[in-house]
């Protein structure tokens, strides 16, 4: 675990969370993302050579722009993400998924009986790192949920996590996580982008 020299001031306050929610734009397929959002899971699912990459609560598509290289020219990669409202995500987004068999794309409730079942064999079969990142309706259920599906190795963060706590995810649900997982980078993962991100040690 990395700490900050109590100097550093990069950390940020509160009060401008609106201000972070930027929507990262590639052909008009939107990113509920800041861009340095985007560049922490790209630095995760790159340097920690994900194989299997899980996003809860996809929304219009956002994030699957941002790693079209990997879906396309990583076989070893794979794309499952969850959206209960079809309706939301972008055409191109769904057209994609429709034309590329490692960018799955379940519309439908991530917490169905049958979605749990499948996400937790999907994960227990994946040779390699699992990344998953907690964006849908209930980060604290989520975070908790699928957290216990993880391998030693596999990593899961989540969004909408603020340093003043008026985010959709706290510090006090934060530590409910199991004794097996660390902060993975905590200091610029958690508290300078905002997206709190553990990697399971045992
Ligand atoms: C904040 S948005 C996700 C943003 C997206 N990850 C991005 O970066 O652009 C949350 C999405 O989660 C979806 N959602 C909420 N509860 C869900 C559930 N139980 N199963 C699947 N999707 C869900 C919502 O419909 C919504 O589109």
């Amino acid at each position: 675990m990395n700490t900050p020299n109590t100097e550093t001031t990069l950390v940020r306050k509160s009060g401008t969370y609106k201000v972070y929610q930027d929507e990262f734009n590639v052909t008009d397929v939107l990113a509920a993302q800041s861009w340095w959002q985007i560049n922490a899971h790209l630095d995760i699912i790159n340097r920690y050579k994900v194989k299997l990459f899980i996003e809860l609560g996809t929304y219009i598509g956002g994030i699957v722009t941002h790693i079209i290289p990997n879906i396309i020219l990583d076989e070893t990669f794979h794309y499952l993400g969850y959206e209960i409202n079809s309706s939301v995500v972008h055409p191109k987004i769904k057209k994609f998924a429709l034309q590329n068999p490692r960018c799955q794309l379940v519309l439908d409730n991530m917490f169905s009986e049958s979605n749990l079942e499948y996400i937790r064999k999907r994960i227990a079969e994946t040779s390699g790192t699992v990344y998953v990142f907690c964006d849908g309706g209930d980060k604290p259920k989520e975070l908790l949920t699928f957290s216990t599906f993880l391998r030693k190795g596999d990593i899961i963060s989540v969004h909408d996590y603020t340093d003043d706590q008026t985010g959709e995810i706290r510090d006090t649900d934060l530590a409910k996580i199991g004794k097996d997982f660390e902060y993975l980078d905590e200091w610029w993962r958690k508290d300078v982008v905002w997206l709190p991100t553990f990697i399971k040690v045992k």
